[in-house]
């Protein structure tokens, strides 16, 4: 009895809040977004993108794995009692052409792979004003990081502990197949692989040290909880409204805004650029987990 209370306390932890979650269920019906609309109006929903999408499929595009950090928080030591954010700030503004496209995941569980190569591909870029110019492959760590688990998820804090070991090509070199495939020892075209590497990689817990992150270096890759509702997302600073717990999902945050009274982050998603704000999405501080913790090096 002793040991069936452990497992299950295991299974609970790992798995969020225990709610039955039906996999053949539609993760938004329509009564639901249409309940999310009349009840709020600080962020849209729509079925334009989720359409028919089951509870099984939403499961493989939020599956990353929440567990203690790998990597010391950042010691900003007595500035950050100082410091004051600007309002409002957008990496792509702030670094132009550093911000690399929104990326798609697709039927995969990967991605910690691409929150972690995305930040640091944009870290490259602002750290060496545009000389370092790459997109960095996500699929590499898919197929070659053995510590994480491939499309069945993984840790945002193993993938940067991966990219500062070993490093990854680029996209081009090692293209995605939205699969595990198996770890490629030269690129596509046949050449060598090269390797980009992260370094100093650091925890950042809460708004204001995500912040001066992103001020000091660029995008920071963060892991929240995705609930069924923010599948229908399409405008607005998303508050979750409705609906159950999915899975934790990784993204990158790029910058801030604040209107009408509320802080958002500025946050690119991996799932293509017709979901949400042509790929990106705005989330209120606090909402989900969104800024308790978030991984990214120095590149
Ligand atoms: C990086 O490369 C992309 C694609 O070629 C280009 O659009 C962008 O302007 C470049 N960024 C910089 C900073 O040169
Ligand atoms: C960075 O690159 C831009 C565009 O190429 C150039 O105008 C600027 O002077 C560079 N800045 C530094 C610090 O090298
Ligand atoms: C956000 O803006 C409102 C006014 O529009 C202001 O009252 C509030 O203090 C701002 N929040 C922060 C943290 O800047």
């Amino acid at each position: 009895m002793k040991y069936f209370a452990f497992a299950a306390l295991i299974v609970l932890a790992l798995s969020g809040p225990a709610i039955e979650l039906k996999d053949s269920d539609l993760v938004c019906p329509q009564e639901m977004i249409d309940e999310i609309n009349s009840i709020q109006d600080s962020w849209t929903a729509s079925s334009e993108w989720v359409g028919q999408m089951t509870v099984a499929e939403a499961k493989l595009k939020a599956s990353s794995i929440s567990r203690p950090r790998e990597f010391p928080e950042k010691d900003w030591g007595a500035l950050i009692n100082y410091f004051s954010a600007p309002a409002s700030f957008d990496s792509r503004q702030q670094w132009p052409g550093c911000v690399h496209p929104i990326l798609n995941q697709e039927q995969c569980g990967s991605c910690w792979a691409f929150g972690a190569s995305e930040a640091l591909s944009d870290r490259l870029c602002i750290a060496t004003n545009g000389t370092v110019n790459v997109t960095l492959s996500p699929q590499y760590l898919v197929s070659c990081d053995s510590q994480n688990y491939g499309c069945n998820g993984g840790y945002a804090d193993l993938a940067w502990r991966f990219m500062k070991d070993t490093g990854v090509p680029t996209y081009s070199c090692v293209p995605y197949i939205a699969a595990d495939g198996t770890c490629p020892t030269k690129c596509a075209d046949g050449s060598a692989l090269q390797f980009y590497k992260a370094t100093s990689v650091n925890t950042y817990s809460g708004p204001s040290s995500i912040q001066a992150a992103i001020l000091a270096g660029g995008p920071v890759e963060v892991t929240f909880q995705v609930y069924k509702d923010f599948m229908s997302y399409s405008g607005g600073i998303y508050k979750h409204t409705k609906g159950e717990f999915v899975g934790n999902h990784c993204v990158k945050i790029i910058g801030w805004g604040n209107q009408s009274g509320t802080n958002y982050w500025i946050v690119a998603n991996s799932w293509g650029t017709s979901w949400g704000l042509q790929g990106f999405f705005w989330i209120a501080f606090g909402q989900c987990g969104i800024d308790s913790q978030g991984v990214a090096g120095s590149a």
